[in-house]
Formats: structure tokens, C-alpha cells, sequence
């Protein structure tokens, strides 16, 4: 295996001053620990604690926030968390060593609220800076021997009608692994999270695990909340999920899950995940989520300027399912041969995805031969643009964008008062009126310098505006 010695090395000259974990890989429709050959269960919690504004924050690179979480982590019996956000030019080697040094996993969604596939419009979505800032994001992680995998988009399929997306999304997949094999030390697994849409929820799953070897994801996480209260195996729809799942060929779990409908939650479900009903077909699974936010799925609070912890009922219920489940031994009855999955059908207005995927953009390919260069982080330009015609076709200025743009860039205008949607106004002369009402345009305005659907503005210049502009900061 092409990592192996690589590998070895770094952890043999790690180990001079602690122990780095064991990668984790994939083989069948499980994971496994690369180095003692043992079964690997996600155990795990989703992490995304926003900052003192309730804003969304990179919590890996501030040693202050991930050493005051960790330990309570870490004392639930968790072995993994899952981040949706980070910064991929700051710098992570504190927290992720303290990880380390915890026996956690990392699970990382490399999309940020201003770069990721736009589910309304994806097919320009897929360009050169959503791609540079992905390959980036690899790079920023991929010397650190605990991180899981990749995950590439959560929920952008989320209905019958935004299935054209998963198209990109495996397009996105492909480039990812294929970035990996050339540039990363590792092999780490590139996947993807799901909404659990009932109308098609396999034909998403067997699509991102069908034709080309190169094109397949390696592992699918779903977000699942059917297990609501004092349910069962059955009555959650669990069994249904597990038989069938039963023949797919890659590794599968719960990328979320903890259903709130009945408070405090009981987790009883965590006997069921790794119950041996369960463990041949799912790889455990991650409780949303750590920190309590307004939607009330939070195991503890934090308050007192963000040093304080209180642990909620729902940590102390979910520490309990955790003290008294015994995970089987042995390799889980997982399934070592199973087949990739036959591409579904198309059927309109529930699965419209294709089957041939769009090559790489032309822009994008020298990232695999020379690397992603420099990370932009959160500062950079975003992906998300469309053309002017396609929206004039559609009637209307201010684009259909996806709810990530919008949502994100209001966020920057709230946090910062110097949004970066303020600088593509003030960059591109755009008359938006208002960032906070028109903000998928003002962020598409960013990259929609010149017509054209590649004449977007180097992401260079737009870092140098912002500079010239005194906006960013260091
Ligand atoms: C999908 O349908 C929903 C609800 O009918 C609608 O709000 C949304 O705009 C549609 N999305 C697209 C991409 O057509
Ligand atoms: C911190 O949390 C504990 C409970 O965990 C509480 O008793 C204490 O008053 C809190 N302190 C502050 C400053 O909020
Ligand atoms: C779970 O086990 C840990 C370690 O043995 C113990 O400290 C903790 O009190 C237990 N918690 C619950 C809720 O059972
Ligand atoms: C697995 O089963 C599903 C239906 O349950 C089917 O759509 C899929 O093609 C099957 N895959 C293989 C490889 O047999
Ligand atoms: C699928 O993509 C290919 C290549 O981009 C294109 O030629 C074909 O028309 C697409 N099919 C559908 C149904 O959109």
C-alpha cells in the first residue's frame, strides 16, 4: 500500500514525543485500524461549537476552545468528532495533538459557509476555486494520522428536486480521492452526509457507490433522526435501514444522529447501533451534537465568556448508553466482498442525477501535479456565482443561491461588519444594496469579474484587494 512506509516513518519519528494514532482504513463495508487489523466504530460527537457571538468558527485552531471540550469528549467514551468547519489556513497542530493524545478521530467537512457545491445551481458551483479550496483543505490535514476522512458536502441533495447535484458532489468526490493518491502521504477515505430523504435515499447511496472504481465515494454517512424517544429497532425504521443497506460495499453510519422530539433524550439507541443486529452493516455512528445551540441538540452548555461547561441531562444520558453497551468483538460480521452498487435508473422528478460525470474544470487539473498552493481560508473568494444570463433567464437578479452563501454571508456581515461581501461590492462596483438582503449575489459577486464562466478573478487578486482594502486581518 503506498502509504505504508511513509506512514510508518512519520509515526516512528512521532513517537519520539507521543503516540500518534493508528490510521484508520477501509476495507468491505468496514473500517479498520491500520496497524493492529481491529474493527474500528465510529464512536463519536458532532463538534461545532460557535464562538462568543454564536457565530460559526474554526474550533480546531483556538487551543482555548478544543482543550476546554475535549476532555468532556473524551469522558463520554467517544473516539470520533465530526467538524463541518474549519479554516484551512490557520494552523490545527495543537488541537489536533491533543486529539491525538485523547484517541480521537477527526471526521472533516471541507466545505466553509462561502465555498462549497451550491445545490441550486451546482454545475458552476463546480469550478476552480471550490476545488482549490477543497484540495487546500486536504493538504491542511492530511499529515495528521487521525483524521477519519473527508467529507466532501453535507445534505446539498435535501429533496426529489436537487438531485442534479449529486452529479457534482461525485464529481467533487472523484477529484478529491484523486488529489489524494497524488499529493497526500496517506490514503485517507473521501465521502460524503446525508439528508435521510425517504423518496431516495438509496438511489442517492447507490449512486455514489456505482461505475468507475475512481468515481465511487468511500464511505456514506446519513443523517438520521428516526429513533425518537423510547423506539425500537424496528419501529425507528433501524431494520429496515440495515437490510437494506446489507449488500452495499462501503462503509456506512450515522454521521448524525440523537432525534429531540422526546427531551431529555435517552440515547437508547446506542444499544441498537452497535448491537451485532446492526454492526455488520453500520459503523457506529456521531451524536448531534456537543455544544447547545438553539436548536436544543446540545449534551453541554457553555457560558461565562465561553470558559464554563455544564454538562446537560442528555451528556450524562448519553455517557450512561455508552457505559453499559459492549461493542462485539471480532470484525462485526462486516462484509468483506460485497459489490459496488448498480448506478440507479433515472426517474423524473425523484432521480435525476447523471451518470457521466463533468470533467475536472481545465483551471483545476494543475493542482493535482503541483499541488493546491497556498490555503485561502476563510478570507478567500467564494465558488459561488452564476452567470448573468442564466439568472436573467430565470428572471430576477439576486440569484436562487444556495442557502450556505446567503447564510454565510450574513453571518460575515453580522460578525465582522466588514464582510467579504462588502469588499466584492466595493471591488466590482456592484450596486446590491444591501449585503445582508442580496448577499448570494454580493458573494458571487466576488468571483463574477468579466463574463464568462471562467474569467473568474484570481483568487490572489481578490486576497490583494481585501488587502489593499485593510479588510483582512493578521
Ligand atoms: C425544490 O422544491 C422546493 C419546495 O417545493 C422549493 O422551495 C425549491 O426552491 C426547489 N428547489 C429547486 C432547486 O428547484
Ligand atoms: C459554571 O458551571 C457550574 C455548573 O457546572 C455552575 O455551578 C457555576 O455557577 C458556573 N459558573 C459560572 C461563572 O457561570
Ligand atoms: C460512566 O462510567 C464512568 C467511568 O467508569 C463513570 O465515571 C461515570 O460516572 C459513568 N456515568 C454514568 C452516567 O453511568
Ligand atoms: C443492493 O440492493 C439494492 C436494493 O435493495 C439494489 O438497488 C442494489 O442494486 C443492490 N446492489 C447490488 C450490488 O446488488
Ligand atoms: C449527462 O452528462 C453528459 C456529459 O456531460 C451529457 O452529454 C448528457 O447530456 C447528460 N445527460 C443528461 C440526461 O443530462
Amino acid at each position: 500500500m503506498k502509504f505504508g512506509s511513509a506512514v510508518m516513518a512519520a509515526l516512528v519519528a512521532a513517537s519520539v514525543v507521543f503516540a500518534d494514532l493508528n490510521p484508520i482504513v477501509v476495507k468491505g463495508n468496514a473500517f479498520f485500524d491500520s496497524v493492529t487489523g481491529e474493527r474500528f466504530y465510529i464512536k463519536g460527537v458532532d463538534y461545532q461549537p460557535p464562538d462568543a457571538n454564536g457565530e460559526t468558527t474554526d474550533p480546531l485552531m483556538d487551543i482555548d476552545v478544543c482543550s476546554r471540550d475535549i476532555p468532556y469528549i473524551k469522558a463520554l467514551g467517544m473516539n470520533t468528532i465530526r467538524v463541518y468547519h474549519v479554516d484551512n489556513a490557520a494552523d490545527h497542530s495543537e488541537c489536533m495533538q491533543l486529539l491525538q493524545d485523547n484517541g480521537i478521530y477527526l471526521l472533516l467537512d471541507v466545505a466553509t459557509a462561502d465555498v462549497s457545491i451550491a445545490r441550486d445551481y451546482p454545475i458552476y458551483s463546480y469550478n476552480y476555486v471550490l476545488l482549490q479550496h477543497n484540495f487546500a483543505t486536504v493538504d491542511a490535514f492530511a499529515s495528521y494520522s487521525n483524521v477519519l476522512g473527508f467529507v466532501a458536502a453535507n445534505e446539498v441533495v435535501n429533496a426529489v428536486n436537487t438531485t442534479d447535484t449529486a452529479t457534482v458532489l461525485k464529481a467533487v468526490i472523484r477529484d478529491m480521492k484523486q488529489y489524494i493518491s497524488m499529493q497526500s502521504p496517506r490514503t485517507i477515505p473521501v465521502g460524503y452526509c446525508a439528508a435521510d430523504v425517504s423518496e431516495n435515499r438509496y438511489q442517492l447511496a447507490h449512486y455514489l457507490n456505482c461505475g468507475d472504481e475512481a468515481e465511487r465515494a468511500e464511505f456514506f454517512g446519513l443523517n438520521d433522526y428516526s429513533w425518537c424517544g423510547q423506539s425500537s429497532y424496528t419501529v425507528s425504521g433501524y431494520k429496515e435501514k440495515v437490510a437494506n443497506f446489507n449488500n452495499y460495499s462501503i462503509p456506512i453510519f450515522f454521521s448524525e444522529y440523537g432525534c429531540n422530539i422526546v427531551e431529555p433524550r435517552e440515547f437508547t439507541e446506542v444499544q441498537a447501533i452497535y448491537s451485532s443486529q446492526m454492526i455488520p452493516v453500520f459503523s457506529g455512528g456521531l451524536v448531534y451534537e456537543y455544544v447547545q445551540e438553539a436548536n436544543n441538540y446540545g449534551l453541554v452548555e457553555v457560558t461565562a465568556g465561553q470558559k464554563n461547561v455544564t454538562l446537560l441531562p442528555d451528556y450524562y444520558n448519553l455517557q450512561h448508553q455508552f457505559n453499559i453497551t459492549t461493542l462485539p468483538s471480532g470484525n462485526g460480521g462486516y462484509h468483506a466482498k460485497n459489490k459496488p452498487s448498480e448506478c440507479p435508473p433515472y426517474v423524473k422528478d425523484l432521480w435525476e442525477a447523471n451518470n457521466t460525470l463533468p470533467a475536472m474544470p481545465e483551471e483545476a487539473s494543475q493542482y493535482l501535479t503541483d499541488g493546491a498552493g497556498q490555503p485561502l481560508g476563510t478570507d478567500g473568494p467564494s465558488n459561488q456565482w452564476v452567470p448573468d444570463s442564466v439568472l436573467s433567464s430565470v428572471g430576477g437578479t439576486t440569484t436562487r443561491s444556495s442557502t450556505a452563501a446567503s447564510a454565510s454571508a450574513t453571518k460575515r456581515v453580522a460578525s465582522t461588519g466588514t464582510a467579504s461581501s462588502s469588499i466584492g461590492i466595493s471591488a466590482t462596483g456592484s450596486t446590491a444594496s444591501s449585503a445582508a438582503t442580496s448577499t448570494g449575489a454580493a458573494v458571487a459577486n466576488i468571483v463574477r469579474q468579466g463574463a464568462g464562466l471562467h474569467s473568474f478573478v484570481a483568487p490572489a487578486v481578490v486576497v490583494a484587494i481585501s488587502f489593499a482594502l485593510g479588510l483582512v486581518a493578521f
